[in-house]
């Protein structure tokens, strides 16, 4: 029988003026996004469901130990439209849950 993932990523979101401390493991889930709508009721958050075209999933980076794994479906564009050009404004659905993770602290923005 194989044993369950060891939860060894540790993220922190900011959400309405709460901190949500999350451990999770790679691939536990699909995108940051998923993750955040799982763990954390986020109301209208990721309404194209990781399309990167709605930018209703939008984080603010606050602080990140390292680069991270992410998709590239629309995501500058979709940024751009919002006026979003600092790089420290993401897109949670095109960041991918794996080890660049850890030590992540994020804010949701919507
Ligand atoms: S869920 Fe729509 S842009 Fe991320």
């Amino acid at each position: 029988m194989a044993s369950a993932p060891v939860k060894d990523i540790a993220v922190s979101i900011l959400y309405d003026g709460e901190s949500h401390e999350i451990q999770t493991y790679t691939n536990e889930y699909r995108s940051l996004m998923m993750l955040i709508y799982d763990k954390i009721y986020t109301e209208d958050f990721g309404e194209c469901l990781g399309m990167g075209k709605c930018g209703t999933c939008l984080i603010e980076i606050i602080s990140n130990c390292g680069g991270l794994s992410y998709y590239e479906r629309n995501e500058d564009i979709t940024l751009l439209r919002a006026g979003h050009t600092d790089k420290k404004f993401r897109l949670s659905c095109q960041i991918l849950v794996d080890r660049h993770l850890d030590g992540l602290k994020v804010k949701v923005l919507t």
